[in-house]
C-alpha cells in the first residue's frame, strides 16, 4: 500500500526523507514524490514521478538546505499511476502540499463543493489540500486547518500536510497506520517505521483521531488536549523490520486483512439502501438481457470466483459458471450478447488468465477484470475493470488477496443482483452489513492466533489433511488445502464434504486429520453428518465453526457471526493454520519451492 515518511531537524530532510522512500521500497508501489519547504523564503517546492524512487532521484536536486520535508510511494487506488497522480498534492497556489494514504470515500462529493478550485489529478486525495486553501484562507492556522478539514473527510486515511512559512509538518491519523520517530538529529514521521529504523528505534504509535505537529519539538494531540507521546522502543532485527514485525511476509499479509477489506469496501457500499456503488458501466439494459457470468482465473482467484458463482447465482438470479482459465473455451449453447465474462486475477498478467479473456472477447462477450493492479494487461483488454484495493501482496501464497477478491465480488454480485431487480434493499442491506462486519470478525480470528498456533504444532506431523466444506465452505476447503500444500508441502486435499464418502474416504485414518468449516453459509448440519463418518474411522477433526456451534469435534475454532460470509472468515483459520505448520517445518515460507507469484506462461 501508499508510504508516508517526514523529517524535521538539523540535517538535511530532502535526503532524509528520500532516504525513508527507499526503505519503503520493498512494500511495492508505482510512483513516488517529495515536498520539502524552502528554508529562505517558506516556498514549497514538489518533485514527484511516476515509476521507482530512482526516477524521483533524478527529478529531485542532489542537495537541499531544507530541515523540513514529506515524501510518499504511492500505490494507485483511484486514477492511474502517473507524474500527475504522484503525491504529494497542492492547492491552486501551491501553498499546501500534502501526502495521503487510505481513501476518502467523500471525496467525489467534497470535489463537487471546490468547483472554484483547478483540480490537477485524478486522486480522491487532491481534496486535502484545497480544503486546507479554503481554511487557511478563511483564517485558520494549519493545525486548525488540518483538525477541520480531517473532520470533513470520510474513509479510513492518514495525511501529512506543510503549508507555506510554516516551519513545520502537521499529520493527522483516522484507521491508517503513522508512527513517529525521535531521533538524535530530528523528528521523523511515517506509515510504516521501517522507513526511519536506520536512524532511530525510538517510535511513538499514533492512535486514531491524532493530530501530531512536528516543529523543533512535538507536539501529540489526543481529543483536542496536547499531551505526553508514549514512547517504545523498536527491537526487531534488521530483516524482520522491512516485514513490519513478522518472521514473513505471508504472515504480515495475513494480519493485514482487516485493513486491506476495509480498502476493498471502502466508499462502495450504503448498508441502509443496500446500494452498492462500483464506478463501473454497465448499461442495465445489457445486465438485464445477460445470461450467465463466467468467471476464468487460476489457483486462488479460481476459488474465489467458486465463491462468488455461488453469490451471484443466490443474490443476482443469473447463471454463474467457473473455469480453469487454462480450460476455457468459449463453447456451445452460449449468446456472446448475453455473456458477461469476468477474469479474477490479482496481478492482472497471469497469462492463462489473459488468454481466456481474450477468448471471450474475441467471441463477443462483454468483458471485466477484478484485478489488485492498477494498469495491469488485463485493465487494458475488458471493457470495466474493478479494483480490490488490498495493497500490493509479496508473499507468493495468496492470503489477503483472496479475501478482498471475494468481498469484491460480493459487491459484483450485490450491485447485478439489485440493478436486475433481482434482489430486494432489505436483502441487500442485510448481506452488505454482514460484509460490513468482515474486517472485525477477521480481526476476532487474527486474535485466536495462538489458539491455530498450538493445534497446528499438535498435528504438523500428520501422514495428510483432509479440508472439507460445503456450499461457501467448499471453495474454502480448496483454499485452505492449496494454501498447506503450498508452503507446507505436506498432502493436503479439499472435498466437498459430501463427496467424501463417493471416494476419499478410503483415504482417512487416525493419521489424517479432516479439517472442516461448519458455518452459515456452509450447510454445517450436512457438514457435520460427513464429520461423522470420519469420526467413525478415527480421524481427528478441528472445525472452524460458528461461535454457538456445540458440536462434538477435537478442536474447535469459533467464527464470528457473518452470515453468507462466514466461511471467508474461517478461511482465515486455515490460513494461519498452514502458515504455523510450515513454520514449524522450517519452511521457506514467502517462496515455496517451484512457485511463483505472477506466472505470465500458458
Ligand atoms: C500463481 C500464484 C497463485 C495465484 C495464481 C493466480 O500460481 O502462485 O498464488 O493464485 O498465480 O494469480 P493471479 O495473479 O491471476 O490472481
Amino acid at each position: 500500500m501508499c508510504g508516508i515518511t517526514g523529517y524535521i531537524g538539523r540535517d538535511e530532510a530532502l535526503d532524509r526523507v528520500l532516504g525513508g522512500l527507499q526503505n519503503l521500497e520493498y512494500r511495492g508501489y508505482d510512483s513516488a514524490g517529495v515536498a520539502v519547504t524552502e528554508p529562505a523564503d517558506g516556498d514549497i517546492a514538489v518533485y514527484k514521478r511516476s515509476g521507482e524512487v530512482d526516477q524521483l532521484l533524478e527529478a529531485a536536486p542532489a542537495e537541499s538546505p531544507s530541515r523540513c520535508a514529506i515524501g510518499h510511494t504511492r500505490w494507485s487506488t483511484h486514477g492511474p499511476p502517473t507524474d500527475a497522480n504522484a503525491h504529494p498534492h497542492t492547492d491552486c497556489a501551491g501553498r499546501v502540499a500534502v501526502v495521503h494514504n487510505g481513501i476518502i470515500e467523500n471525496y467525489e462529493r467534497l470535489q463537487a463543493e471546490l468547483s472554484e478550485h483547478t483540480f490537477t489529478s485524478d486522486t480522491d486525495t487532491e481534496v486535502i489540500p484545497h480544503l486546507l486553501e479554503d481554511r487557511l484562507a478563511a483564517g485558520d492556522d494549519p493545525v486548525a486547518a488540518v483538525r477541520a478539514v480531517s473532520d470533513r473527510l470520510e474513509g479510513s486515511f492518514a495525511f501529512c500536510a506543510i503549508v507555506e512559512g510554516f516551519d513545520g509538518v502537521v499529520a493527522v491519523r483516522n484507521d491508517s497506520p503513522l508512527v513517529l520517530g525521535h531521533g538524535e538529529d530530528g523528528t521523523y514521521l511515517a506509515s510504516d517505521v521501517t522507513a526511519f529504523l536506520d536512524r532511530t528505534r525510538s517510535v511513538t504509535y499514533l492512535e486514531n483521531g491524532d493530530v501530531a505537529v512536528l516543529e523543533d519539538d512535538v507536539t501529540l494531540y489526543r481529543d483536542g488536549e496536547a499531551i505526553e507521546p508514549a514512547i517504545e522502543t523498536i527491537e526487531w532485527d534488521a530483516d524482520a523490520a522491512e516485514k513490519g514485525g513478522y518472521d514473513h511476509y505471508m504472515h504480515k499479509e495475513i494480519h493485514e486483512q482487516p485493513q486491506a477489506l476495509r480498502q476493498t469496501i471502502s466508499g462502495r457500499l450504503e448498508v441502509d439502501s443496500g446500494d452498492v456503488d462500483l464506478e463501473v458501466s454497465f448499461p442495465t439494459e445489457h445486465l438485464n438481457s445477460i445470461e450467465e457470468v463466467q468467471l476464468v482465473a487460476c489457483g486462488t482467484s479460481y476459488y474465489a470466483g467458486l465463491y462468488a458463482a455461488r453469490l451471484l447465482e443466490t443474490l443476482a438470479d443469473v447463471r454463474a459458471s467457473v473455469t480453469i482459465a487454462s480450460e476455457y473455451a468459449f463453447e456451445g449453447g452460449r449468446d456472446p450478447w448475453r455473456t458477461l465474462t469476468i477474469a479474477v486475477t490479482q496481478s492482472g498478467e497471469t497469462a492463462d488468465t489473459l488468454s481466456a479473456i481474450r477468448a471471450a472477447d474475441q467471441a463477443g462477450a462483454r468483458t471485466m477484470a477484478v484485478t489488485n493492479t492498477l494498469g495491469s494487461t488485463v485493465t487494458r483488454e475488458v471493457d470495466d475493470s474493478v479494483f480490490i484495493r488490498a495493497g500490493p501482496e509479496i508473499g507468493v501464497a495468496a492470503t489477503k488477496t483472496f479475501a478482498s477478491q471475494v468481498a469484491t465480488l460480493a459487491l459484483v454480485a450485490v450491485h447485478i443482483g439489485r440493478r436486475r431487480g433481482a434482489l430486494s434493499s432489505g436483502r441487500a442491506s442485510e448481506l452488505l452489513g454482514n460484509l460490513r462486519d468482515v474486517p472485525g470478525a477477521v480481526q476476532q480470528v487474527l486474535d485466536a492466533e495462538p489458539d491455530v498456533d498450538a493445534v497446528a504444532a499438535e498435528y504438523a506431523d500428520s501422514d495428510a489433511f483432509f479440508f472439507v466444506g460445503r456450499a461457501f465452505a467448499h471453495p474454502v476447503a480448496l483454499e485452505g488445502a492449496l494454501k498447506l500444500k503450498e508452503i507446507s508441502y505436506d498432502h493436503a486435499e479439499g472435498f466437498a464434504a459430501g463427496e467424501l464418502k463417493h471416494g476419499p474416504l478410503a483415504l482417512v485414518t487416525d493419521q489424517t486429520p479432516v479439517l472442516a468449516t461448519l458455518t452459515d453459509g456452509g450447510d454445517a448440519d450436512k457438514t457435520y453428518n460427513n464429520i461423522k463418518e470420519v469420526q467413525a474411522r478415527g480421524a481427528p477433526v478441528i472445525a472452524a465453526a460458528s461461535s454457538s456451534d456445540d458440536r462434538q469435534v477435537n478442536e474447535h475454532l469459533s467464527v464470528p457471526d457473518v452470515g453468507l460470509f462466514e466461511p471467508l472468515v474461517a478461511n482465515v483459520y486455515w490460513q494461519l493454520f498452514a502458515y504455523h505448520v510450515a513454520a514449524d517445518k522450517g519452511r521457506p515460507i514467502d517462496k515455496p519451492r517451484n512457485l511463483a507469484k505472477s506466472v505470465t506462461v500458458e
